[in-house]
């Protein structure tokens, strides 16, 4: 696969409202953990219009689930504050009926780990039917063949037979398969997904990411793709968004991400990315060391400890970075969390 260059997701379709879909504003997530709080997301914002795809990147811990069941009002035990509005509808204070009511119908969500996410002792297709019975009240028999009718859309051979099954019997990309299945019996108009593709191998996972592109174009649907992969990103997300230690590092629409990141994080991301032209047996490389902790954040950047342009910074720059917060400023379409910023034509 050509990690690096971006196959051209369809651009945005006639469906495209003005307004968008989603719209998350200032989401901040906190925990309280035994070892004090935890603010997994800080103050985060994006948007995400029909017919389009977002991608959230960013390394583990950096608050990407966290986030995503935010989206769905999934935190049961954590501070949610902000707005995150779907179709101009606030979501956050909404209560469980409320909630359920858009849950499945108007949004949907691929978890990381299909096998947690499906009941072992149910049929693949029992599971998919009563989901589609919660939400459209459907008889047993209709549900049971919209079920069949949505493992064939997703490309499950036989479908019929497949449908009696449990999920110990199928592998692991037809789980994932399921999953979509289910997430989209109801045509939700939000689908997020969350790491799909991850525990499979290329050939299944970019089957898997054609179909969710197939499904997008066929319906219009919106999705924010998760994923710590830059080269998934690269071929499906229209726009992107950069997460660190719970927070915006880099937006951008693909392309000036690829071409142009501003955050040295996001450089390191692009330069961990394996290139068909590399040696075979070079290594990968990583980006130097690890997350920062979300218990006692530093009062500066976040990055700064790991960052070659503060590393190379001198005593005032350095001081800058690691006693500054850097806000999310520049251009409005590529806004970047960094004193020193790499825009085209600026030299930092
Ligand atoms: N219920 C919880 N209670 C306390 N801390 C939590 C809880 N859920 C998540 N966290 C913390 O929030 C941070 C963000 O977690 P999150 O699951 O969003 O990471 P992620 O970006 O999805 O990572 P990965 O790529 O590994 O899936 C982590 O530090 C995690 O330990
Ligand atoms: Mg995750």
């Amino acid at each position: 696969m050509a990690l690096l260059s971006h196959e051209g997701a369809p651009g945005p379709t006639e469906r495209d409202a003005p307004e968008p879909l989603l719209s998350v504003r200032d989401l901040s997530v906190a925990f309280t953990t035994a070892r004090g709080p935890v603010q997994a997301v800080d103050h985060l914002s994006f948007e995400v219009r029909r017919g389009r795809t977002l991608g959230i990147v960013g390394e583990s811990g950096s608050g990407k689930s966290v986030t995503s069941l935010a989206v769905l009002g999934l935190h049961t035990a954590a501070e949610v504050t902000g707005s995150i509005r779907l179709h101009g509808q606030e979501l956050i204070g909404l209560d469980e009926r409320g909630l359920n009511r858009l849950r499945g119908r108007r949004m949907a969500m691929i978890f990381q780990d299909p096998l947690s996410s499906l009941h072992p002792y149910y049929t693949v297709g029992e599971q998919i039917a009563e989901h589609h019975r919660v939400h459209f009240n459907s008889r047993r028999a209709a549900a049971r063949r919209r079920a069949v009718e949505m493992l064939a859309e997703v490309g499950i051979p036989e479908p019929e037979r497949r449908a009696g099954e449990y999920p110990h019997q199928f592998s692991g990309g037809m789980r994932q398969r399921v999953m979509i299945a289910m997430a989209l019996a109801c045509e939700p108009e939000l689908l997020i997904a969350d790491e799909p593709t991850t525990a499979l191998d290329v050939t299944v996972q970019a089957q898997i990411l054609e179909l969710i592109a197939r499904l997008q174009a066929d319906r219009g649907l919106a999705v924010v793709m998760i994923t710590h992969d830059l080269g998934v990103v690269a071929r499906v997300a229209h726009d992107v968004l950069v997460m660190y230690g719970g927070r915006a590092a880099e937006q951008a629409p693909v392309d000036t991400l690829f071409a142009t990141p501003a955050h040295p994080y996001t450089r390191g991301l692009l330069d961990s990315l394996p290139r068909l032209d590399d040696a075979d047996d070079e290594p990968l490389r990583a980006i130097p060391g690890s997350p920062p902790s979300l218990l006692a954040p530093a009062p500066g950047c976040a990055f700064a400890p790991r960052c070659p342009r503060a590393a190379a910074a001198d005593a005032s720059e350095r001081l800058r970075c690691d006693t500054e917060r850097p806000p999310l400023g520049g251009p409005a379409g590529h806004p970047a969390a960094c004193h020193f910023p790499a825009y085209e034509g600026v030299t930092s």
